[in-house]
C-alpha cells in the first residue's frame, strides 16, 4: 500500500479507531475548522428538509458521531417524534447521548451504535433517513446507501450533507490552500493521532465524487426527484431524494421499540447491550437511560 492508499484506507477498524482517537476534539475542532459554518450547513438542511410529522415515521441519523444533526433535528421537531442516531464509533456516540441529555432532554432522541453498511433496523421504517459528512466515510458507499435506501419508507425522504469542492476558480484555489494545508496543520496539531485524521479529512474529501455524480449514484440507487443545493460557495452541497412509494410498508414502531428497550443503570451511565443484526453481525446497541 502506498501511503496516499494508506491515508485513505477506510477499512472499517481504521475508521472507527480514528474518530475514537479524535473523540475527545471532534466538535471542537470540527466548528474553530469550519469557522462555526458546519452548524449553519446542519441547520440548513433542516430548513431544506423539514422534519415529518410524528405520524408519518421516525428518522434516522446515519454515521451521527456526537450527534450534531439529529439534535438538529430533535430542536425542530415535535418532542414525540422518534429520532434514532446510529454510529459505529462507541467514543463519539458517548459524548452524542451526553448532549442530548443536555441540549434536547425532552426529545425522543436514541442512539445506536451499528454499522451504517448492516443497519439494525427492517425495511421501510423511517420517513427520513440523513447523514452528515458521513457517506465518503463508509468503507462500501454503495452498500451503505443500499440499507439507506432499504430502511427508508417508499416516499420518504433521504438527505446528505457531504462536503464538496467549490468550482469558483478563486473560492476554489483559497479552498484548497486551507483545505489541503492549513487544516491538516491544526488538527493534527491539536488532535494528536495515529490515524492521520487531519491528512485523510482533505484526501478523502478531494477523491469523493460530487454534484452531478453523486446525484447520478442516488439515482442509480432507485431514488427519484434528487437534487442538489451547494452550500457557501459549493463548500458542502445538500443532496436529497425520494425513495419511490408503492411498497408496501411494514408497521414499524415496535421494531424501533425493540431495539431501545432501556437496560438497566450501571455506576452513572448505562450499559451496552451485545445484540445480532439480521445479517449475523454483531452490533451493540446504546439505548437512552
Ligand atoms: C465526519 S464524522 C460525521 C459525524 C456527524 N454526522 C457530524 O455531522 O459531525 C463521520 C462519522 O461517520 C462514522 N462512520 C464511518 N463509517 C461508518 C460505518 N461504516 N458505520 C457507522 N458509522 C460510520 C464515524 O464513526 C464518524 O462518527
Amino acid at each position: 500500500m502506498n501511503r496516499s492508499d494508506a491515508l485513505l484506507d477506510k477499512r472499517e477498524q481504521r475508521i472507527r479507531q480514528m474518530f475514537g482517537e479524535i473523540a475527545p476534539w471532534y466538535d471542537f475542532l470540527n466548528h474553530l475548522l469550519s469557522l462555526n459554518i458546519d452548524r449553519y450547513w446542519r441547520r440548513k438542511t433542516v430548513q431544506l428538509i423539514p422534519p415529518p410529522v410524528p405520524a408519518a415515521g421516525p428518522i434516522l441519523d446515519v454515521c451521527t458521531g456526537s450527534g450534531d444533526l439529529a439534535i438538529a433535528y430533535a430542536r425542530a421537531a415535535d418532542p414525540t417524534l422518534p429520532i434514532i442516531g446510529a454510529d459505529f464509533c462507541h467514543e463519539l456516540l458517548l459524548q452524542a447521548q451526553r448532549k442530548a441529555q443536555r441540549l434536547v432532554p425532552t426529545h425522543k432522541l436514541t442512539f445506536v451504535e451499528a454499522d451504517a453498511q448492516y443497519l439494525p433496523f427492517p425495511d421501510n421504517t423511517f420517513a427520513l433517513v440523513c447523514v452528515a459528512f458521513g457517506l465518503r466515510n463508509i468503507t462500501d458507499m454503495h452498500r451503505g446507501l443500499s440499507e439507506m435506501v432499504r430502511v427508508c419508507q417508499p416516499g420518504g425522504r433521504l438527505a446528505i450533507l457531504e462536503f464538496s469542492q467549490p468550482r469558483h476558480r478563486f473560492l476554489g484555489r483559497l479552498y484548497l490552500g486551507y483545505f489541503r494545508y492549513f487544516l491538516p496543520l491544526i488538527g493534527q496539531l491539536l488532535a494528536r493521532n495515529r490515524q492521520a485524521a487531519y491528512r485523510y479529512l482533505p484526501e478523502s474529501v478531494l477523491r469523493f465524487p460530487d454534484y452531478e455524480r453523486l446525484a447520478d449514484t442516488l439515482r442509480n440507487h432507485g431514488l427519484e426527484q434528487v437534487t442538489f443545493t451547494p452550500f457557501t460557495g459549493g463548500i458542502a452541497t445538500l443532496y436529497q431524494g425520494r425513495k419511490p412509494s408503492g411498497a408496501s410498508n411494514p408497521s414499524i414502531r415496535e421494531n424501533i421499540y425493540q431495539l431501545s428497550s432501556p437496560c438497566s443503570d450501571a455506576g452513572g451511565t448505562w450499559r451496552l447491550q451485545p445484540q445480532q443484526d439480521r445479517h449475523g453481525t454483531d452490533f451493540v446497541s446504546a439505548p437512552t437511560k
